[in-house]
């Protein structure tokens, strides 16, 4: 196991902490992976697929509570889609016959990051009633 989660990365929103443990469930199972190519091969589906799915519910949420720094969050979010998008083309063209360990951490690095430092930042915006932001904005 690569990441291990913990109730401390929640950002409160339980459909997006959902979202979060299963990326990193995801990550895990790649990191535990040990060589079966069928695995990998599913897991990087899964992440690709899982991945574009949570950051388009995560985008809607910004984007509908008026969240200010949508477009710097939405340029992370494609870096990221970009990365696992290169991985996935040099893993189905067999340019890399296993999953570097390196790489797997890079995502994961990637990954706890975006979550304990990026996306806390819209939480006031998303999950605090509006009347509490006007008056912190007061
Ligand atoms: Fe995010």
């Amino acid at each position: 196991m690569l990441i291990v989660w913990s109730q401390g990365f929640d950002i409160g929103h339980a459909d997006i902490d959902d979202d979060h443990r299963v990326v990193v469930d995801i990550i895990n199972n790649l990191n535990d992976s040990h060589g079966d190519a069928a695995l990998v091969s599913w897991a990087l589906s899964g992440l690709d697929r899982y991945v574009r799915r949570h950051f388009a519910r995560e985008e809607a949420l910004m984007r509908a509570g008026h969240y200010p720094d949508l477009e710097a969050h939405v340029a992370l979010h494609g870096e990221f889609r970009r990365q696992i998008t290169e991985l996935r083309d040099r893993w189905e063209h067999k340019r890399v016959p296993v999953i570097e360990a390196e790489t797997l951490l890079i995502l994961a690095h990637w990954w706890m990051t975006h979550i304990r430092h990026e996306d806390p930042k819209y939480v006031p915006w998303v999950i605090a009633p509006v009347s509490v932001r006007r008056l912190d904005a007061a």
